[in-house]
């Protein structure tokens, strides 16, 4: 496999409570609630990096005591949390605790378990968006396997008109096979990631990983 060089574009935090929480969700024996919890704690990290290239606008602000100037999002750029379903939505809460404004657009894509390739069951996203050079689309899936369903989202934003440039793909674990198919598809995507793993099994899981990060949240392992 490729080495994978970090760039501009694909981007490793490193960070002491990735590391740690990294830890509690690969534990087998986590539990659905701690796993749930750790998941939010990266989400933060992670949206919180993802999103530092918001831009900013002053605007006039009254305080109890004075007036003045101060820093906010810029009103006119519109943000959209993308979480691919099911386990996006572990990401998404998140997401939208830290920008409330921001429009969740799920998009929904199972993976047929011959082929790994996605198949489309659900997309929340409009035919085509107004001003698509003030959106900016941050696309939440904690794992970034094959890179099968992550190369069908970010292509569909950029067929309803969102520049590659604008889109910023989120997860937690990553495999190298699912990062060079991105970069090679997108050169000019931005990916946050906090880990980037060994490889993937024969059946497109991540290794070591955490296992299926779906079950893992929402507890649904057959026993
Ligand atoms: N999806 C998961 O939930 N886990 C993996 O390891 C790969 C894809």
């Amino acid at each position: 496999m490729e080495k994978i060089e970090e760039s501009n574009k694909i981007n490793v935090i490193k960070h002491p409570l990735c590391d740690h929480y990294l830890s509690v969700i690969r534990n087998k024996d986590t539990s659905a609630g701690e796993f749930k919890a750790a998941v939010r704690k990266l989400g933060t990290i992670l949206i919180l990096e993802a999103v530092k290239e918001l831009p900013t606008k002053s605007y006039p602000v009254q305080t109890p005591l004075a007036s003045c100037n101060s820093f906010s999002l810029d009103r006119d750029i519109k943000v959209i949390f993308a979480p691919i379903l099911r386990a996006g939505l572990g990401l998404a809460d998140v997401a939208s605790e830290l920008i409330p404004e921001a429009s969740i657009q799920h998009v929904g894509m199972y993976r047929d378990e011959i082929t790994l390739k996605p198949v489309w069951y659900y997309d929340k996203t409009p035919v085509e968006y107004d001003s698509a050079q003030n959106i900016r689309v941050f696309i939440l899936d904690p794992m970034l396997a094959t890179g099968n369903s992550a190369c069908a989202t970010v292509g569909l934003f950029i067929k309803r008109g969102i520049a590659v440039e604008n889109i910023t793909f989120v997860s937690i674990l990553s495999a190298p096979e699912g990062i060079l198919s991105l970069s090679n598809e997108f050169s000019k995507l931005r990916i946050v990631t906090a880990k980037i793993d060994e490889s993937l099994n024969s059946r497109g899981y991540i290794l070591p990983g955490l296992g299926d990060a779906g079950d893992r949240l929402f507890n649904t392992f057959e026993k």
